[in-house]
């Protein structure tokens, strides 16, 4: 009985040592609360517990305790004293009567761009809020996610759903290297596109552009390029492919895959972000560009896409 037990033991504490390994060789970024403080206790039974507080005058906005391992809605401390927004073209501004917190809602037909609210810090709005554009205006067909509407690119249907926009002032991810977004650059400002892994999520998910024209590819070289955060031990496979519009994304994967393949980008890239590009031969239609992961159930790390463009080039090289 008592050997058992010694042997659990021991089990228990190389398990432990493990865990500390583990957090080691993950980045884990410090919870930081403007005007507040945090405690954060955490075991590896329970997983964290995080208590947000704010220092006297200010009030938090969000839940004082985050309990559990996963994403994590980043916290503010608020206090009123900012001047109004200047109202904004095309949306509404609408500030609490409190004056802590302000949101921006946009007219029919607009999309937001950038952050949907913003709170007080007593004397300055601490988030830029966005803008309204135009639904439905393809422009040069380049996305840096900042739309609501993520410019037409769309995640195949799954449940659960592995492919998310985050948003660097919303979303907090602990033990993760991805926080910011390549456009910003900022704790507060920028969105982008994450592959998050979940333990169900063991099914191949596509992450799929709007249409785009056939005329885009005619009388030069295009190239399609984009930016990609792929960091971790167990990152495995990206897939990038074109395909024409009529074609489904299934079909494409099942049984054209070899010939809509433009690149694999395989396993761990470093933990930054790096422009990767294709380039896209004269289609003879409307086209899609798709990026594939597979089984990201076990996935230790993070991969990550933003600010895809086009670029003309009349030489095989892609240039900006
Ligand atoms: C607001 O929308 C109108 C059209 O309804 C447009 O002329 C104007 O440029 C827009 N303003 C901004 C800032 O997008
Ligand atoms: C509020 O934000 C402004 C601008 O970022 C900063 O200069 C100021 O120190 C902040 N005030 C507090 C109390 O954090
Ligand atoms: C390409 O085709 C789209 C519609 O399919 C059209 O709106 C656009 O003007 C065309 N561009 C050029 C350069 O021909
Ligand atoms: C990942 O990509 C590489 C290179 O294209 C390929 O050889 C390998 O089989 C792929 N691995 C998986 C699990 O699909």
């Amino acid at each position: 009985m008592a050997m058992v037990s010694v042997e659990i033991l021991w089990a228990l504490r190389l398990f432990m040592i493990y865990m500390v390994i583990q957090s080691i060789a993950s980045c884990e970024p410090d919870i930081l609360l403007r005007n507040g403080k945090v405690t954060e206790l955490s075991s590896w039974l329970l997983g964290d517990s995080i208590k947000f507080e704010c220092n006297p005058g200010f009030s938090l906005q969000g839940k004082t305790w985050h309990l559990g391992n996963g994403n994590m809605m980043k916290r503010y401390c608020a206090k009123a004293g900012c001047n109004d927004i200047e109202k904004q073209a095309n949306g509404t501004i609408l500030t609490a009567t409190d004056g802590l917190k302000a949101e921006i809602e946009c007219d029919d037909e607009f999309v937001l761009s950038g952050n949907s609210f913003t709170y007080c810090n007593g004397t300055k709005w601490i988030i830029k809020l966005g803008t309204c554009q135009l639904a439905n205006s393809v422009g040069d067909h380049s996305c840096d996610f900042e739309r609501e509407d993520m410019c037409g690119w769309r995640a195949s249907k799954a449940i659960p759903q592995p492919w998310k926009r985050i948003s660097a002032a919303a979303d907090f991810l602990k033990e993760k290297c991805l926080q910011q977004d390549h456009t910003f650059q900022s704790d507060v400002e920028g969105h982008f596109i994450r592959l998050q892994s979940q333990v169900h999520a063991s099914r191949t998910y596509h992450f799929i552009s709007p249409i785009y024209p056939r005329n885009l590819t005619v009388g030069h070289s295009l190239w399609f390029q984009f930016e990609l955060f792929m960091f971790g031990s167990e990152v495995r496979n990206l897939t990038i492919s074109v395909k024409p519009s009529s074609m489904a994304v299934e079909d494409m994967w099942n049984s054209f895959r070899n010939i809509c393949t433009k690149l694999t980008v395989s396993g761990d890239q470093g933990p930054n972000w790096k422009s990767q590009s294709i380039s896209i031969d004269e289609m003879e239609s409307d086209f899609q560009v798709v990026f594939t992961v597979v089984d990201p159930s076990s996935l230790h790390g993070d991969i990550g896409i933003d600010d895809v463009k086009f670029i003309k080039s009349e030489t095989n090289e892609p240039h900006s």
